[in-house]
């Protein structure tokens, strides 16, 4: 069901044709790609499915974070479309009925994936929004997988130095999506807990989720291939 190609190409534009036309110059060059709030709230299904119809797998990326009632009837919702994406998420934090009600809703029609510790976290912001203090981030994302696998989920959305640890903890019962991703000549711009395409791969990542680096260059097929090669 996952795609050999590990790439996902995060599509974060507000601008319909641009997301069809680099869904459609990137397909040779990437196994799927990823439709985010910025994308969906400007132009719900009918943009989802016009970027679908280019033929890739879609991550449909919203993040959802509120109570268990709300996240399972916006998944029911979000499962009536067609295709069904490959995969989408909620936030762990939303807490373990939360990821419960989800998983009854998506029922088994996508991937499931539960958001940990966003990489544009430090562990200083950690500990300024007072989510465990005293805890390492580190600590922090071990204990949202957990409760993932508790709630069935099918993985995780975890920072490039989690995966290690995720991996140990869960293998391969439990996917790695990794975005964060930067190849050395690329600054990391506001994500903070980054690493490359290759380490990422080698240290036991599934999907790679890569936006900017690829989107904002000036040849983004090329930038995808080179990002693909390096992989090899
Ligand atoms: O442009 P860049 O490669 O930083 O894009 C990363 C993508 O991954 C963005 O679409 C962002 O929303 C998403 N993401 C993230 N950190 C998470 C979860 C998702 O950066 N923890």
């Amino acid at each position: 069901m996952i795609p050999a190609n590990p790439i996902c190409v995060a599509l974060d534009t507000p601008d319909l044709d641009r997301a069809r036309d680099l869904a459609r110059i990137l397909k040779p060059h990437v196994g799927m790609v990823k439709l985010g709030m910025e994308f969906f709230y400007a132009h719900g299904r009918q943009g989802y499915e016009a970027v679908a119809a280019e033929g890739l797998p879609v991550f449909l990326d919203l993040k959802l974070h509120d109570i268990p009632n709300t996240v399972a009837s916006a998944l029911a919702s979000l499962m009536k479309l067609e295709p069904k994406p490959l995969m989408t998420n909620v936030h762990a934090t939303g807490g373990l009925d939360m990821m419960k009600a989800a998983r009854d809703a998506v029922d088994g029609k996508s991937l499931l994936l539960a958001v940990t510790v966003l990489t544009s976290l430090s562990d200083d912001d950690i500990v300024s929004i007072g989510f465990n203090p005293g805890k390492v981030t580190r600590d922090h994302v071990r204990s949202l997988a957990e409760l993932a696998i508790e709630a069935g989920f099918d993985g995780v959305v975890c920072s490039p130095e989690d995966v290690r640890a995720i991996k140990s903890l869960a293998g391969r019962k439990l996917l790695t999506v990794v975005p964060g991703i930067r190849p050395v000549q690329v600054s990391a711009g506001d994500q903070k807990r980054v690493s490359t395409p290759e380490k990422t791969l080698a240290a036991g990542a599934d999907i790679l989720v890569i936006g900017r680096p690829i989107t904002r260059a000036a040849d983004p097929a090329l930038a995808a291939r080179m990002i693909l090669d390096s992989l090899q």
